[in-house]
């Protein structure tokens, strides 16, 4: 397909003065979305014969994905995580279904792998997923504080707030706390992480000084004293001060009490959607509540979830996912489905067509998918058609082809909606990370929106790209515990 973006600029008409130069296209941003199991948005594929997800927990597995991704320049490599099992499908309760696929189970501390990865990487953003409703305040800025300093300055947490009954479970409690309570608590949660973080030493703290025989100066480190509805913590953090000191701060609310939240902490997005419409709506959105909490709109980043299988034609890429499907396991996609939405598949018959049955949810999202997939019109949603839809990439938006294919599917989707980048899930790994560097990136940066290089040498610098360095914004609520040197 023809590249339809990269136009030569036009000539000025006699008589008229030179135009202005083209402005920059904006930089997009790219993540490899992973999560420490063999089966993250793909059931089934642990078993290809390429994919390496089967070995999870060896350390050579993360190493070698960090080392491949930072030579390619991914923005950041990012690990989603559950503190519980699915088992919402053919339940309530039931494990059965998604052993065999590997969905989501089994699943590993995602923190383990990062320090590793810190050391064979200088640049890339590692992000992990870390829930605000099962730990104190405390033990996870302790955590994020000591991997700012492993990493650099390359840390970022994706805060969440759990959403599944069986962690509610394993941690302790008969019953999920209600979702709006669990963000209130989320809020007050990082306004404790902010003040350990940022208001416990004085940027000058530190001395080292070998002469006045002072490591840390006295009078620069200070208690927190904190006292609110749901926590209490003395402080100080006993970690010395790093170099973002907060990390940077994902986040994917969808729901009101969660957009609140995000627009009010979060300095990156997920954002989740398949049409145009809802994505554009959700972008709109989220700039106007951030201005409406004090927030500078262009200080929020904001990236949806892509599945891109890209070969050196349109054919080949999708003859690729074609021979990917062979290996799904559909009954690990409706276990998945199941524990993200709470509506169990196995309720319905298999000749239902869902376009005209079923609970709301499954209908959009049907509706969205037969949206975005030429010909489907007409073509009946069974139960084993939405399994099949999720089994790769999930609910996330598919762009296969040929490199040009793709990135014009991708630039699409930046005009249409004004989304920031991308969030990349894969099926087999290595492969699908290395195929995006390879055939894709070369094509987006003749095209002038990918980088070719890192901006700076930390998280927040390489995803604002704004010259201010690598603490917060000061318009972000947690800047106000800053305390400077005098
Ligand atoms: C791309 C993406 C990644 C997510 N990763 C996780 C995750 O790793 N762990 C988790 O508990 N929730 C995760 N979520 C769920 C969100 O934290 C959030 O609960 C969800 O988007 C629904 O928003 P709401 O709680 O405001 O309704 C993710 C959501 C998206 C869109």
């Amino acid at each position: 397909m023809a590249d339809t973006t990269a136009q030569a600029p036009a000539h000025p008409a006699a008589g008229t003065t030179a135009p202005a130069p083209a402005p920059t296209p904006k930089q997009w941003i790219f993540n490899a979305f992973t999560m420490n199991t063999p089966g993250h948005l793909a059931a089934g594929l642990w078993r290809h014969p390429r994919n390496r997800s089967a070995h999870h927990n060896d350390i050579e597995y993360w190493t070698d994905l960090a080392k491949i991704l930072e030579a390619g320049k991914f923005h950041g490599l990012f690990i989603a995580d559950v503190l519980g099992q699915y088992d919402v499908y053919k339940g309530p309760g039931n494990l059965e279904p998604g052993l065999a696929g590997a969905a989501q189970f089994p699943v590993s501390d995602p923190f383990m792998p990062i320090s590793a990865m810190a050391a064979v990487t200088k640049h890339l953003t590692l992000g992990v997923t870390a829930s605000t409703t099962y730990e104190a305040p405390y033990l996870l800025a302790r955590r994020f504080a000591t991997l700012d300093h492993l990493t650099k300055g390359r840390i970022a947490w994706n805060v969440v707030t759990s959403y599944l009954l069986s962690a509610a479970e394993n941690l302790g409690l008969k019953d999920e706390i209600a979702h709006d309570e669990r963000y209130r608590m989320a809020d007050e949660y990082m306004d404790v992480t902010y003040k350990l973080w940022e208001s416990t030493w004085r940027d000058d703290a530190v001395a080292r000084d070998v002469e006045t025989k002072q490591y840390t100066v006295p009078g620069r480190v200070r208690r927190i004293n904190h006292e609110g509805k749901y926590y209490r913590s003395a402080g100080p953090l006993q970690v010395a001060p790093s170099i973002q000191r907060t990390p940077y701060l994902f986040q994917a609310g969808t729901s009101t009490a969660g957009k609140a939240f995000a627009t009010k902490h979060a300095e990156c997005l997920f954002l989740p959607g398949m049409t145009v419409e809802s994505v554009r709506k959700s972008v709109q959105e989220i700039r106007a509540l951030a201005a409406q909490q004090g927030r500078d709109p262009a200080t929020i980043k904001m990236i949806m979830g892509v599945l891109i299988i890209v070969a050196e034609t349109d054919a080949l890429a999708q003859a690729k996912y074609e021979e990917y499907l062979t290996y799904a396991d559909l009954e690990g996609s409706m276990t998945l489905f199941g524990g993200w939405t709470g509506s169990d598949l196995s309720q319905y018959g298999d000749d239902d067509d869902f376009q005209f049955a079923g609970p709301g949810a499954i209908r959009s999202m049907v509706s969205s998918w037969s949206a975005t997939i030429p010909g489907t019109d007409g073509v009946k949603w069974s139960k084993k058609r939405v399994a099949q839809e999720l089994a790769i990439g999930g609910a996330h938006v598919r762009a296969i082809g040929s490199p040009h294919t793709v990135a014009d599917i991708l630039q699409h989707w930046v005009d249409e909606t004004g989304v920031d980048g991308f969030n990349c899930s894969y099926a087999v790994n290595p492969g699908d990370f290395e195929d995006i560097i390879n055939h894709l990136f070369p094509v987006l940066r003749a095209r002038g929106v990918f980088w070719h290089d890192y901006a700076a040498d930390t998280a927040r610098e390489n995803y604002l790209q704004d010259n201010a360095g690598p603490r917060l914004r000061p318009d972000h609520p947690g800047a106000k515990y800053k305390w400077p040197a005098e």
